[in-house]
Formats: C-alpha cells, structure tokens, sequence
C-alpha cells in the first residue's frame, strides 16, 4: 500500500482522460493534475521543445513527492519518455502508447489499425512501432489531427458542431476507406470529439481511448506492485496559464463533475 499521490500531466484538458479512468479503476488514489495551458499545443513543436516542457512537468510533479507519474499527452509520450524517465529519476513514468496498441491489437478483426494523433506523434513513428512490435503483419493507416488540440481546448466538441464535422471528414476519411476496424485515439484529447468520430466512421471500428489504456495499464502497475492506495485526498489541479477559470469550467464539464477545488496557476519556466 502506498497513499503518496499520482502526477498526470499533459499540455492542457486532453490527460483529464485518464484521469477520469484512473478515478472509476483506482477511487482511492490521489491526482495531482497539471496541465500546460499557457503552452498548449505540443503537437506541433519541434521534439527540442517538447522535450524542454516534459522535463519540466516532471521536474514541478517531483516537488508533490509523487510515487508515479503518468505523461497522459500522446505527444510527451512519443517524443520524450526516455528524457521523462531520466527527469523523473526512480519515480515510474507510464506512457500512453504501450496500453492503446495492446489494446488496439486485441480490438481489431481484419488486421487492419488506424491511428491518429497530433503531427509530432504521427511523425515520430512511435504506434507503427509498437503495433509492429506486438504484431508484426498489422496494417497500420496514419493520419495527424492538427486542428484537433485548439478544437477541444476551445469547448468545441459536439458532434453536430459544423467545424468538428468538417474536420473529421478531412482527417478520417482515409482511415475509413482504408478498412480500418480499430482506431487508436493517440492524442489525449481526442476522445472528447469521441461522439463525432464514431459517427462517421460506424459501429464496426473500435475507438482505442489512449488515455483510458494508460489508465488501465497504471492500475495494473499499481496493483501488481503493492502501490494501490487505501484512502484518497483530494485532487490538485494546476495549470501554467492565468486564465484558470477556462480550465476549471471545462475540466467539470468533461470529468461530469466538480473538480472539487480551486484550479492553481504555477510558474512552470521555473523548473
Ligand atoms: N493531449 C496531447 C497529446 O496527447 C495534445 C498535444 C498538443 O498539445 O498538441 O498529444
């Protein structure tokens, strides 16, 4: 047993995915919450940057001795583990892409996996990897988002929303001609325009919610490791931008609840 907090970080509301999964599998752990809003999006920086902003989540994550920490951003987690792993020292960091492409292996019938995610992600090749590493004659169909982050971050999220609309089509249609039965939500942020995605692409693909894999993959790491908390204290959320009230109306909305307490601005530059 082990009642010090989890970090989750992410560059704005996307990691609030997991978050959400990790409150319904583990209720008795403590979240500590940071998302980098005052830097979002990280998608479409250099991995010089992005690489620079993980370090430093991790670093701000460490001062709340926390006894793992999940970089719950498809981006961090493509481009920059092994410098999260080094900043983090022996505090575990989980990803998310491990989880999403077992779960996307065992999701798919016809073999054939589709992924999409922030141009970083789908540049860094990292899914093709790891699919290919769990089973190698996948077909993978790839395709980047980047209007997606801004999207979601912006409350727009509706599925009959016309610029969601407009832009699923843009992005999904080559993975929806390619066959694809399984698709891989590789950005933390794209389950929240879940609803559209599954519309247009029909009932035969399985969404693989990245987030919510990581979330089960920490779950299973805790249990398996005697680090399962007994007894939860409330969850801290901290973002780098000032305008923290956006963060909290939308954070609620999409965790369906209060998020129980003020939302906390930090000097990220600092660490
Ligand atoms: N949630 C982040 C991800 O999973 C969004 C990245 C961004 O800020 O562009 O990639």
């Amino acid at each position: 047993m082990n009642d010090r907090a989890i970090g989750v970080f992410d560059s704005g509301l996307g990691g609030l995915t997991c978050v959400k999964e990790l409150k319904r599998l583990m209720p008795k752990e403590t979240i500590i919450y940071f998302g980098d809003t005052g830097r979002v999006p990280y998608g479409t920086r250099s991995r010089e940057t992005i690489i620079k902003y993980v370090s430093q989540n991790i670093r701000f994550l460490k001062t709340f001795d926390v006894k793992l920490i999940a970089a719950a951003c498809g981006t961090a987690s493509t481009l920059a583990l092994s410098e999260a792993r080094d900043a983090a020292g022996d505090i575990p960091v989980i990803g998310v892409v491990e989880g999403a492409s077992e779960d996307a292996v065992k999701a798919t019938k016809n073999g054939r996996i589709g992924v999409i995610g922030t141009p970083a992600t789908i540049g860094s090749g990292a899914y093709e990897k790891a699919l290919k590493s769990i089973k190698s004659d996948v077909y993978i169909k790839s395709a980047a988002c980047p209007l997606f982050v801004p999207v979601v971050e912006n409350g727009r999220t509706g599925k009959d929303d016309p610029i969601v609309k407009i832009l699923v089509d843009e992005y999904l249609r080559g993975i929806k001609e390619a066959g694809c039965d399984a698709l891989i939500l590789g950005c933390t942020h794209y389950p929240l325009l879940r609803e559209a995605i599954a519309e247009y692409l029909g009932e035969g693909t399985a969404l693989i919610d990245s987030g919510q894999s990581e979330a089960a993959k920490i779950a299973r790491y805790l249990n398996e490791n005697g680090l399962a908390a007994e007894s939860a204290r409330p969850a801290r959320f901290f973002v780098s931008d000032a305008n923290v009230y956006n963060f909290s109306a939308l954070a609620g909305m999409f965790l369906g609840e209060d998020i129980g307490g003020d939302v906390e601005k930090t000097d990220i530059e600092k660490y």
